[in-house]
């Protein structure tokens, strides 16, 4: 019993009362020092529980930390790996070029033949001018000497011309290669378009000699020179060729009568935008696979034909342009792509 009730119950006895009062007022203090140790022992059991509560709740903590600490490994883990992703694809992306320069190789031999070949016969022609020149002022006919002199004026305008043809040629085959500036310049929309069909045409009839396919343009003339950077819409502008290109060769193995593959290139002005379309009548694309398209990597062509990064690119491209890049197509009818660029 505790010491005090104990007290109490000692001083009782002391007391003057009768045995009822005594036994009852016992009582009493006996059943307060029941309810006391009862008490005490709820006391008790309760700091106890709240120090293995403190004891958990410390494990619980350090287990969080220990989550967190993964979390945090992982995450740097991942953000690795991300890093390493993205070099890979710059690293993709630069080989996709090179690869396509590969494609262009013989389009381009091809549009510098041309020159060369003006260059050369211009020069033949203007030696033997030369000739005829001499003989005339020894025969003292300095009229028709002049005559001569002036025809071999214009030749070496031409020569020039020509040369100069052959080195733009050149300088956009190095540009191409280039992991692009981005820089942008007043380009003529028309002229790189007519460049690029060429250099897709040739190359492709280069790669296959059964090759073949109709193209046509149509070019706004009055469209005016826009600023963008013009490797970067050259390399979209030859996606979308090379890609009508190649489905249409594709829609001619099937051997239907009467198919006529062709593609068609036209530039027109809309408001304040300029339209690129290249449409083909190719094997057209599936309802299904339209929305993988501008997806990454996706492609259909057999593998080791294609990366299927030309469209991811050109959305790319377009997008950072300000412009918009739609597509239009129908199974076995045909595509239409169109870009359109802002002006300003
Ligand atoms: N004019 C088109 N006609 C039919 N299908 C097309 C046309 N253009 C694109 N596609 C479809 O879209 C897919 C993706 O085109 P994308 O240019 O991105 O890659 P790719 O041409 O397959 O490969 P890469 O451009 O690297 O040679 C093609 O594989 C093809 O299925
Ligand atoms: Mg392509």
């Amino acid at each position: 019993m505790n010491s005090s009730f104990q007290n109490i119950l000692n001083l009782l006895q002391q007391l003057q009362l009768s045995d009822a009062e005594k036994s009852a007022l016992e009582k009493a203090v006996k059943d307060a020092d029941k309810q006391y140790e009862i008490i005490n022992f709820k006391l008790d059991r309760t700091e106890k529980v709240k120090r293995t509560t403190a004891i958990l709740l410390e494990e619980t903590i350090q287990e969080l930390e220990l989550k967190r600490k993964a979390i945090e490994e992982s995450n740097d883990a991942l953000q690795k790996s991300l890093e390493e992703l993205k070099a890979a694809q710059a690293q993709l992306i630069q080989s996709e070029k090179m690869a396509s320069l590969g494609e262009l190789t013989a389009g381009i031999a091809h549009e510098i033949q041309n020159p060369l070949n003006f260059v050369n016969n211009f020069s033949e022609v203007s030696n033997e001018l030369i000739d005829e020149m001499k003989e005339e002022l020894e025969k003292g006919n300095y009229d028709d000497a002049k005559e001569i002199a002036d025809d071999v004026k214009q030749n070496l305008e031409k020569i020039n011309h020509h040369g100069k043809r052959a080195d733009a040629i050149v300088k956009g085959m190095l540009q191409h290669s280039r992991t692009s500036s981005g820089q942008k310049e007043m380009t003529d929309i028309n002229a790189l378009c007519d460049e690029y069909l060429r250099l897709s045409y040739h190359g492709l009839r280069a790669k296959e000699k059964s090759f073949n396919a109709k193209f046509e343009t149509d070019f706004d003339a009055s469209l005016s020179k826009i600023n963008v950077a013009p490797q970067d819409i050259g390399r979209v502008i030859l996606n979308l060729i090379n890609n009508a290109f190649y489905a249409v060769n594709e829609r001619k193995k099937i051997n239907e009568s009467g198919y006529e593959p062709t593609i068609w290139v036209s530039t027109k002005r809309v408001n304040d935008k300029i339209e690129i379309s290249v449409k083909d009548n190719g094997t057209g694309i599936p309802e299904k696979i339209k929305e993988k398209i501008f997806q990454p990597f996706f492609t259909t062509k057999p593998t080791g034909s294609g990366t299927g990064l030309g469209l991811s690119l050109s959305y790319d491209i377009v997008k950072s342009h300000g412009g918009e890049i739609k597509v239009e197509s129908k199974e076995n009818e045909g595509t239409e792509f169109i870009i359109s660029l802002p002006v300003v």
